[in-house]
């Protein structure tokens, strides 16, 4: 056993956790910025076609290029959105930081327009914060 594989399992465990207590979370990832890609790391919820996105493409880039969160209530609404899922209604992407710097992130769907509160952007960075030595261990420049 490596320590990448260990890390890799309390990621995926989190993901499994975070989309199993809250009924507005039907898909979540962890995506990880590795030589100006992000790879999707781990994830709960349906396979997406979208497990490495090109910097610049979608609401993924715009959260770490911006190094901010995105909070888009209508999914249909926003250009820049790429779709993985025909259900998903609103999405929220939290940048995981390590320095400041955005070196991945926390990305969760809904299957319902708009849910996406302050708590949850408050709480996602909380966590996000808090998993960012183990995310440093797969991210790569
Ligand atoms: N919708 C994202 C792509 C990833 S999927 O949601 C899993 C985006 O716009 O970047």
């Amino acid at each position: 056993m490596q320590t990448e594989d260990v890390f890799r399992h309390i990621l995926s465990e989190l993901c499994t956790f975070l989309k199993k207590n809250n009924e507005n979370y039907n898909w979540v990832g962890i995506y990880v910025l590795k030589s100006g890609k992000l790879e999707l790391e781990c994830y709960e919820g349906e396979k997406t076609d979208h497990e490495i996105i090109s910097l610049g493409d979608g609401l993924c880039s715009l959260a770490v290029l911006k190094n901010e969160i995105v909070n888009e209530a209508d999914v249909t609404s926003n250009p820049k959105y790429l779709a993985c899922f025909p259900s998903t209604r609103s999405e929220i992407v939290v940048p995981i930081r390590l320095g400041g710097k955005a070196i991945g992130e926390i990305d969760i769907d809904s299957d319902r327009k708009g849910v996406f509160t302050e708590m949850d952007e408050t709480f996602l960075s909380d966590v996000a914060d808090r998993i960012s030595k183990l995310v440093e261990y797969f991210y790569r420049e």
